[in-house]
C-alpha cells in the first residue's frame, strides 16, 4: 500500500453525530526506533510487545457542525478535567492527518482521555493516546464508509496513529508488532505496523514487563527533540543498519525460543538506544544511579538463578524487566526482594503482552 491509498474518496454517506469509544495499550520495543525522517518515517525498522494493564481509554463525541469551517473545533478532557495543555500537539496530530481524514473540520468533537497508569509516573502515554484517538477517528470514518474492511480499519489507523507519535502505530494490534521496511520481513512498511508475520515460540506468549518507576519526573530531554539529534549523529548509519540486523536475527530466535540470544538482543538494543543519547550533540544521560543499579541486579540474579529476566528502557530511566510466564514467581519474588527499593517511592506496574486495542 502507498501513502495515497489512505486519502478517502469522498464521502457518499452522511453522518450528524455519535461517539466512539477505545482503550489501546502501551508497548515496549525490542528493537528500538530512534531516529525518523519527514512525517513520522522511521530511519530504522522497529519491533515491540503490545503491552496489556497499561493503556489509554479515549471517548470521542462528534456532531455536524451544519457551515462549513476553516479551523477544528474540539474540547479535550484529561481524567475528567479540562485540559488545555494538551491541545497544541493535539492541533498536530489533527493538522497531520486531515489530508486523511478531510472530515475533521466538519465536525465538533469532544475527546475524553484518561490512563491505567498514574500520571507522572514517567510512562510515556503518546502511543496509547495516539491509537486510541486514531482508533475513534476511523470509527466516524467507518459510518461514513460503511463497506470499508476491517483489513483497512486496522492499517489506517496504525497509519494515522504513526502520524500522531511513530511508536503509537505499534498499539493498534498485538501482541508482536513490526514497523519499518525491512527486507527480511515479508509485508512490513515505514508507513504502519503488522502484526509479526513469522513462528513465535510458545515461550514468548504471556511475556511478562514489570515496569520498575526509577524516576516518575518529566524527562529532560523529548523524544522528539532525541529523534532529531539522530540527523549528523556521528554513529547513525551504523546504527540504523544494527536494527536491521538485529531484526534478521530475532525471526529465528523467535521461532527457536532461544532466551539467551533474546536477550542479547534485547538489552543490547536498550543500551544503544541510550549510548545514542549519549553521543549525540549535545550529548544527555537519561539513565539515573538506580536504573544502572537495577541492570547489575539482574545481570547477577541471572547468573546465580540461571533464569532468563532481562531489562529494557525506553527514552527515560525507568526499566522494564521482560521474562516469561515460566519463570514468572522466581523473578517477581526477586524484583520484591532486591528492585522494589531501587523504584521512586518503591512503585512499579505489573504489566504482560497484550493483544491490542479494543473497542468500549
Ligand atoms: O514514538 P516516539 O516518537 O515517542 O518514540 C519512541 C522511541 C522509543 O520509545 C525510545 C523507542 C521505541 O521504538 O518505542
Amino acid at each position: 500500500m502507498t501513502e495515497q491509498d489512505f486519502v478517502p474518496k469522498p464521502y457518499e454517506n452522511q453522518v450528524q453525530e455519535g461517539k466512539a469509544s477505545y482503550r489501546s495499550p502501551s508497548n515496549i520495543a525490542l528493537v528500538k526506533y530512534w531516529g525518523k525522517k519527514k512525517d513520522q518515517i522511521p530511519a530504522n525498522p522497529s519491533i515491540s510487545f503490545t503491552l496489556d494493564a497499561c493503556a489509554t481509554t479515549t471517548t470521542l463525541t462528534y456532531k455536524k457542525r451544519g457551515y462549513k469551517a476553516d479551523d477544528y473545533s474540539y474540547e479535550l478532557f484529561f481524567e475528567g478535567h479540562k485540559k488545555d495543555a494538551f491541545k497544541p500537539k493535539i492541533d498536530v496530530f489533527l493538522g497531520r492527518i486531515e489530508k486523511y481524514l478531510p472530515f475533521l473540520k466538519e465536525y465538533h468533537f469532544e475527546i475524553e482521555t484518561s490512563n491505567s497508569f498514574p500520571h507522572s509516573s514517567g510512562i510515556a502515554s503518546s502511543a496509547s493516546g495516539m491509537s486510541a484517538l486514531a482508533l475513534c477517528f476511523m470509527h466516524l470514518e467507518k459510518e461514513l464508509v460503511p463497506e470499508m474492511t476491517q483489513d483497512y480499519f486496522i492499517k489506517k489507523a496504525s497509519f494515522l496513529a504513526r502520524l500522531g507519535s511513530g511508536s503509537a502505530c505499534r498499539s493498534i494490534e498485538g501482541d508482536l508488532v513490526q514497523w519499518g521496511t525491512h527486507e527480511n520481513t515479508a509485508g512490513s512498511t515505514d508507513l504502519y505496523g503488522i502484526k509479526y508475520p513469522y513462528e513465535v515460540h510458545h515461550v514468548f506468549q504471556n511475556y511478562h514487563d514489570t515496569i520498575l518507576l526509577v524516576d516518575k519526573g518529566q524527562k529532560q530531554v523529548s523524544s522528539t527533540v532525541g529523534h532529531d539529534l539522530m540527523h549528523g549523529h556521528p554513529f547513525a548509519e551504523r546504527r540504523f543498519d544494527q536494527a536491521h540486523e538485529n531484526l534478521t536475527k530475532l525471526r529465528s530466535i523467535f521461532k527457536s525460543g532461544d532466551l539467551n540470544s533474546f536477550i542479547k538482543i534485547v538489552e543490547g538494543e536498550a543500551l544503544t538506544l541510550h549510548a545514542m543519547m549519549m553521543t549525540s550533540m549535545p550529548y544527555f544521560v537519561l539513565m539515573k544511579p538506580n536504573t544502572l543499579e537495577i541492570i547489575n541486579k539482574i545481570w547477577a540474579f541471572r547468573e546465580q538463578s540461571k533464569t532468563h529476566p532481562c531489562f529494557t528502557l525506553d527514552a527515560g530511566a525507568n526499566v522494564h524487566v521482560l521474562y516469561p510466564e515460566s519463570e514468572k514467581s522466581e523473578v517477581d519474588q526477586f524484583i520484591q526482594n532486591e528492585l522494589v527499593a531501587y523504584c521512586e517511592n518503591g512503585q512499579y506496574l505489573c504489566d504482560r503482552i497484550g493483544f491490542g486495542a479494543k473497542k468500549m
